[in-house]
């Protein structure tokens, strides 16, 4: 053997460093899971509202089992989330806390975020079969993952909608004001097109969606208007022509079948003066770019247990969550908009906004 080929001494104090680390992970993993016990039990509400309280007054307030919410209790106080009180046995949600923890918290609701990984364990033997087989799942084998997408929508989309979204095309608000007709592409449960429809009245508005859950949803979160439409539609067949004023894919085009064919699609369907208005990841396609990107490791767990394998169970591409917006804009110009305009707003930083017109 060579003196080059010979394997360098371990440095003991960085093994050590990194065994640390892994330590770290574990621990914020298993607090991650229980972050998304504490959203969907309504638990970290709850205490939002409480002085520092014991676990059966939290319990009985939340309307849940005293013995599963003082052992969720503990993993919150050990992991740094919850006050507690060892003289008089309460337990307090701090404000600071609360404040990225809780429903319509200032700095966003980052416990909605946490139910992905709650997700991704239920679907991990299937996504050890893909490791072997490459095959790919369907959305129905998400558990919640439509409610899951509505509550990402609400922060992300939704709430921004008027006041930033919508006017990435400063023309839009006044247009939809006059009457235009809309199309959401991959609507999901529905809840932008549905806040579109109810400030629009003069607007038509259509949603398409795969899967018939996400349409039930979306349904019922537009029961009451009669300017809006949805349909159980797979949009690689998509084919109308010159249909509409706006298209609006909100995080809706990485994991289609045919990105690409979506696209053109989309280009079709649009009448001229016609707007694309498409939210998606801001990742950039080359991993190398991606070393600080916000929330990296968890957008690309995302992509390796659901984004890449939805795709690759439709037959489709598989380019998964992190495809990068250099993709994106490279699709958008060979689907026919010549000049997309990119901008990531200030309280997406994951997200990429493109604003493509056809003449
Ligand atoms: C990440 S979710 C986003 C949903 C929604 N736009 C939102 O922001 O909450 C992607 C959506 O695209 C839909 N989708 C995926 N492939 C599709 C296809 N081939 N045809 C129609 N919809 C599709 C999924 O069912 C899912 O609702």
């Amino acid at each position: 053997m060579t003196e080059a080929q010979t394997t360098p001494p371990m440095d003991q104090a960085a093994a050590e460093l990194f065994a640390d680390k892994v330590g770290g992970m574990l621990n914020g993993g298993a607090v991650a899971l229980m972050l998304s016990i504490g959203h969907r039990t309504g638990l970290f509400d709850v205490m939002n509202g409480l002085p520092s309280s014991t676990s059966q007054a939290i319990a009985d307030a939340a309307g849940l089992n005293e013995r599963y919410v003082r052992e969720w209790l503990a993993v919150m106080v050990t992991g740094g989330i919850v006050a507690y009180d060892g003289a008089t046995k309460t337990y307090r949600l701090p404000a600071e806390h609360a404040a990225c923890l809780t429903k319509g918290a200032p700095l966003g609701n980052m416990a909605v975020y946490a139910q992905l990984i709650g997700m991704g364990g239920a679907v991990q033997d299937r996504i050890l079969d893909g490791f072997r087989d490459g095959g790919g799942l369907q959305y129905g084998e998400y558990p919640h993952f439509h409610a899951i997408m509505a509550e990402d929508s609400g922060q992300t989309v939704v709430a921004q909608l008027f006041d930033t979204v919508l006017p990435l095309a400063p023309e839009l608000p006044g247009r939809l004001e006059a009457g235009i007709d809309v199309l959401d592409a991959g609507c999901g449960s529905g809840r932008a097109l549905a806040a579109m429809a109810k400030r629009y009245a003069n607007s038509r508005f259509t949603g398409y969606d795969l899967e018939r859950d996400a349409i039930d949803r979306a349904k019922q979160a537009a029961a009451g208007l009669d300017n809006i439409r949805f349909e159980t539609l797979d949009l690689t067949g998509f084919d109308e022509v010159e249909r509409y004023d706006l298209i609006t894919s909100f995080d809706a085009i990485h994991d289609q079948k045919d990105p690409a064919g979506v696209l053109a699609r989309i280009w079709r369907a649009l009448r001229s003066r016609g707007i694309h208005l498409m939210q998606d990841v801001g990742g950039s396609a080359d991993l190398a770019n991606n070393l600080d990107f916000p929330f990296a490791p968890l957008l690309y767990t995302a992509s390796c247990l659901h984004c890449m394998p939805v795709s690759l169970g439709q037959g489709g591409a598989g380019l998964g969550t992190m495809w990068g917006w250099e993709t994106a804009e490279a699709m958008l110009k060979a689907a026919g908009f010549d000049a997309p305009e990119r901008t990531v707003l200030e309280h997406d930083p994951m997200n990429v906004w493109f604003v493509s017109r056809k003449e």
